[in-house]
């Protein structure tokens, strides 16, 4: 009785507002994905069921009125999960804005809904690549059961909003299994290696993955055979490297994922000859009522015209979330390339696009990036948005093979928080710029990756690299890497990048597996960047690491705290100081200046400034410091700071104490009191970044200082 009153009375408030309406293209449709609502013309009194439905309605009343309509046309979203096939956006719907209905719109039709069980109101429409996994039933204790239908290959199960891991093993993610040697051919080493009796002892391994770390990169294999008579084992697909190739950051180590022997809480595996999930629940919540949702789409929403000069444009997506993008390996595929940069799956494509803003707008659960803007696009702003709990990275801006004339340009990446990425694919990054230039990467929390913070460049060395005025300003990075690869950077770049500035971020702990992490790294031909007003601290590695380049500036940077990992074993190689240039060049390497170096190494010497012999750099007026007393060391001699300057280095510089105000042992930030002396050589205070919070730790609680992690 109460639902007909309802019904009654929020049909005539449409009614009328739908005889407001003239236009052939209605200026707002209205999505409701309910079989006893939805289905109508679009109009609130009778929305459409499904987003498809309202994009195929615009498409083809702008073909029947032959106008490309000048107005705006909002799609309007129920709160809750759209389960969509990719969504195809096009020329065809230029002028659209897609948003989540308002509060009061989304009460009426609530009043509706009350006997549906089967529509969650959410805070967001949700546009999901994924579906319901249900019919579950009780296998044993925790452990439940599903069938899927043929052909999903379930690898991802997201539990009432949350990622439920594959069953790993070890089942402890912080330990690894060590395979018994590499294979010697150049060939077969790609292929697998000689494992040690009873690592595969298991009763299935036909849906197992093996997953290697190698440096930068771990590689993904499905398994082709063992052979017991010399212990080998061969996968299907090939791994970029030979296996075994980088002996101290890999040190052997793998992981296999999704046997069912390795059932722990939390966790499930898949048999893909049953199309049967396992689930082992923590007994908190009950897999018959809860909400379980595994990815199916590689691409969830694709804003891509098939012309460059035809591009999509002005279009608008706000307030909504798009979530549960899949990720697929074929069997023979290489499943392996720095920055995972094989994938060719994203939650969010866009190419061929330009004038789009997308802006709070949450992108979680994928099995991939997050959002990737390839060729064509332009005036691209992504803000205010989150994205969070990615299989790999969260934005990825143009590609490696672009052609220089459609490169993508223009784009803005503004005050988002990017987090909690690589939970398949560890060597993504939070963002990462391949041929590109004219992007802003500005204001952005990124955090709690297993790679590089922020990557750019796709060109090793000095050839042109197509990637040019990339701004870095403003990040707050932090908890980058996390003790699982090695060689990598909070704010990592390649290449010549003429106009790429790196200027007042907060990069802290950036920590590898191994060896070689740095807070801001200069690879193999950086050149031509400005690196000033940054603040880099805790890392395991120096602060800052030019591997080589030209034309570089460093300026009114704060180096602190760097070089904290002590390498456990005896043989290990030992953290690089504070500063670091690695090749010598026939050229000047950098220029650096006003900057601040505080060191807390306590010990005998350590290294403020390395560099390999025969390298050419200037230096002048910076500050230098250790609280403990130790002998701060410079150059590739290895020699104190006076006899430093005599060679005619660092002119102006001091080894005084900066006087920061804050407490450095607590990381508190980095400005400095008025009678500084790197004030009175011209440092400038520093900004703090808005989501900049104190502490040494990562904000978890999580004790990152440690070199617990580097053990086999
Ligand atoms: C559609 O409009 C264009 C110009 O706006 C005109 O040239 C064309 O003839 C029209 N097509 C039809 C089928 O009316
Ligand atoms: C995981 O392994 C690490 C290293 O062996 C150990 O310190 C930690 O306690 C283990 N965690 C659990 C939950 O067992
Ligand atoms: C590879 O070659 C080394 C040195 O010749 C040898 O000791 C090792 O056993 C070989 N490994 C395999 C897997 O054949
Ligand atoms: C592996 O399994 C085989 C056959 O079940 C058994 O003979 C062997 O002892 C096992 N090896 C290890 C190391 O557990
Ligand atoms: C192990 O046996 C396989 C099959 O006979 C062979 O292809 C491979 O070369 C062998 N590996 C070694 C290291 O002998
Ligand atoms: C799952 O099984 C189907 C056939 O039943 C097969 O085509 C597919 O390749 C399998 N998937 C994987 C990832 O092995
Ligand atoms: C591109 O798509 C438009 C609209 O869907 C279509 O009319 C056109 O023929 C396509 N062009 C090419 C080159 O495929
Ligand atoms: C973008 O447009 C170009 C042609 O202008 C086309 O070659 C390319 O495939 C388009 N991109 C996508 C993703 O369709
Ligand atoms: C992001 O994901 C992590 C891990 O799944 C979760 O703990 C965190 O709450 C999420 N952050 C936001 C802002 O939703
Ligand atoms: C460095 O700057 C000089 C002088 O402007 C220029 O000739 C040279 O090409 C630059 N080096 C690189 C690698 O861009
Ligand atoms: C500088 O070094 C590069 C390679 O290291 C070499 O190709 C070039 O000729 C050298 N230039 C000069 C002027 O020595
Ligand atoms: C830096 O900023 C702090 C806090 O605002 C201020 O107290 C201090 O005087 C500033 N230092 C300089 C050198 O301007």
């Amino acid at each position: 009785m109460k639902t007909t009153i309802h019904r009654f009375l929020l049909l005539s408030i449409l009614f009328i507002s739908k005889l407001c309406q003239s236009s052939a293209v209605h200026e707002d449709l209205y999505v409701v994905p309910s079989p006893v609502i939805g289905n109508g013309d679009g109009t609130l009194a009778s929305p459409y069921s499904s987003l498809q439905q309202a994009l195929q309605h615009v498409e083809s009343e702008r073909i029947r009125t032959n106008t490309t309509s000048l107005s705006r046309t909002t799609v309007h979203l129920y709160p809750t999960y759209h389960f969509v096939n990719t969504v195809h956006i096009t020329q065809a719907h230029n002028r659209i804005r897609l948003t989540t209905m308002t509060e009061e719109y989304a009460t009426l039709f609530d009043e509706l809904f009350t006997r549906e069980k089967s529509h969650q109101r959410l805070k967001q429409a949700v546009i999901s690549g994924g579906m319901p996994v249900t019919g579950w039933t009780h296998v044993s204790g925790n452990v439940y059961s599903a069938v899927v239908p043929s052909p999903l290959f379930v690898n991802q199960l997201f539990v009432n909003n949350q990622r439920i891991v594959r069953t790993r093993i070890p089942t402890n993610f912080s330990e690894y299994l060590q395979y018994a040697a590499p294979l010697n051919d150049s060939i077969q080493s790609r292929y697998g290696f000689q494992y040690v009796p009873g690592q595969f002892n298991y009763t299935s391994l036909s849906d197992a993955m093996v997953i290697i770390y190698h440096s930068w990169t771990e590689s993904h294999h499905y398994i082709d055979r063992l052979i017991p008579s010399n212990n080998t084992i061969f996968f299907t697909n090939p791994s970029q490297y030979p296996i075994g190739e980088f002996t101290q950051q890999a040190q052997r180590r793998f992981h296999i994922e999704n046997l069912c022997e390795a059932l722990v809480a939390n966790s499930f595996c898949f048999v893909n000859e049953t199309k049967t999930v396992f689930l082992m629940t923590d007994g908190s919540y009950d897999p018959t009522t809860a909400q379980i949702i595994t990815s199916v789409q590689e691409i969830v929403v694709s804003l891509v015209s098939n012309s460059t000069t035809d591009p999509v444009r002005d279009f608008i997506v706000d307030n909504i979330a798009i979530q549960h993008g899949a990720w697929h390996i074929g069997r023979t595929e290489q499943a392996n390339s720095a920055s995972a940069a094989f994938l060719t799956s994203v939650a969010f494509f866009i190419a061929n696009a330009t004038s789009i803003t997308i802006s709070n707008v949450e992108i979680s659960h994928t099995g991939s990036y997050g959002l990737r803007l390839r060729e064509g696009t332009s005036n691209i702003v992504f803000m205010n948005s989150l994205i969070n709990d990615t299989g790999a990275g969260g934005v990825w801006v143009g590609d490696w093979a672009t052609s220089p004339s459609i490169l993508a340009n223009s784009n803005k990446i503004l005050s988002n928080e990017i987090s909690y990425g690589g939970n398949v694919f560890p060597s993504a990054v939070g963002v990462l710029v391949f041929r590109a230039y004219d992007i802003i990467i500005a204001d952005n929390s990124i955090h709690h990756h297993r790679y590089n913070g922020v990557s750019v460049g796709s060109q090793n060395g000095y050839d042109e690299s197509f990637t040019w005025k990339i701004l870095i300003i403003g990040n707050y990075i932090y908890t980058i890497g996390q003790h699982i690869l090695c060689d990598q950077g909070g704010i990592y770049t390649i290449g010549i990048q003429p106009g790429t500035i790196i200027h007042g971020n907060v990069i802290k702990n950036v920590y590898s597996y191994a060896v070689y992490m740095w807070g801001i790294y200069l690879d193999d031909g950086a050149s031509n960047i400005l690196v000033s007003n940054n603040v880099v601290y805790n890392t395991g590695w120096s602060s800052l690491f030019q591997h080589y380049g030209a034309n570089n500036t460093i300026v009114n940077n704060v180096f602190a705290r760097a070089s904290l990992i002590e390498p456990p074993h005896p043989g290990d190689a030992f953290p690089d100081g504070d500063v670091r240039i690695q090749l010598a060049e026939n050229h000047t390497s950098w220029t650096y200046t006003r900057n601040i170096v505080y060191d807390v190494y306590q010990g005998a010497n350590h290294s403020a400034y390395k560099t390999d012999p025969h390298v050419t750099s200037i230096s002048n007026n910076n500050v230098y410091f250790n609280p403990y007393g130790t002998l701060l060391l410079f150059g590739p001699d290895k020699v104190p700071f006076d006899e430093w300057q005599k060679a005619g280095h660092d002119n102006g510089s001091v080894m005084a104490d900066p006087l920061f105000l804050g407490d450095v042992n607590q990381c508190d930030f980095f400005t400095v009191k008025p009678n500084s002396p790197a004030a009175e050589l011209g440092f400038v205070n520093l900004t703090k970044p808005s989501q900049w919070s104190p502490g040494c730790d990562d904000g978890g609680g999580e004790a990152q200082i440690s070199n617990q992690f580097y053990r086999w």
